[in-house]
């Protein structure tokens, strides 16, 4: 029996599910056929940030991961396989890494208090702070320094989706394959593009590339 206070949900399901169907009645039997979206999204797993109601798109139109403060640690297989899905498997013409201002993992990153287990995830975040510790420090106002560091995280992730040996090799394929990063107003609903997008390994430090041969 579902929780008395869960039934909302079920209902609010029904109607969602009546309205699909009023307007066009082969809604759900076309997206069971196929998805076929053109974006994946990485975003901030807080509620406030709906990836696909925030560009108004359709189910079946935005591949989405989402976690806490949008990290894209080098080696954790979720958000890899998660990319790697969307680049191969469905062809994703754009990876977009969006933030948000006023992220509660951006700001607990910045804090010393203990927060438990997720301190060892916000240390991806606590690497960014420390390499930018000067330029964030040198900004008066503590939330302009952590809108700041939304910034930067977003940047520095942006990099890191196109370090992946997915990316690198999508692009070796002559795949098209564009990373961009954005930000996300809590106070106002718009997204803004911080203009750090990445189409060509030659957009990232060379240590990171990875050739067939050396020197290619
Ligand atoms: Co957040």
């Amino acid at each position: 029996m579902t929780d008395k206070d869960l039934e909302d949900l079920f209902e609010n399901n029904r109607v969602w599910a009546d309205s699909k169907t009023r307007m066009d009645r082969d809604y759900f039997t076309r997206l069971c056929e196929m998805q076929n979206p053109d974006y994946l999204w990485i975003g901030c797993s807080d509620s406030r940030v709906p990836a696909n109601e925030i560009v108004g798109l359709q189910p079946g139109e935005l591949f989405v991961h989402r976690n806490v403060a949008n990290v894209v640690p080098h080696s954790d297989l979720n958000c890899l396989s998660v990319i790697q899905f969307a680049v191969e498997a469905l062809n994703v013409r754009h990876i977009i890494v969006t933030g948000h201002y006023g992220c509660g993992g951006i700001r607990a990153a910045m804090e010393n208090r203990d927060h438990g287990q997720i301190e060892n995830w916000l240390a991806h975040i606590k690497d960014i702070y420390s390499l930018h510790y000067d330029e964030i420090m040198a900004i008066d106002d503590p939330e302009a320094r952590a809108d700041r560091l939304c910034e930067l995280n977003v940047a520095t992730q942006v990099r890191n989706v196109a370090k992946t040996s997915i990316v690198q090799n999508a692009w070796k394929q002559g795949k098209k394959l564009k990373i961009h990063g954005w930000v996300y107003s809590l106070t106002d609903g718009i997204l803004h593009d911080l203009n750090v997008s990445i189409e060509s390994a030659g957009q990232f430090h060379p240590v990171y590339r990875i050739s067939d041969m050396d020197g290619d």
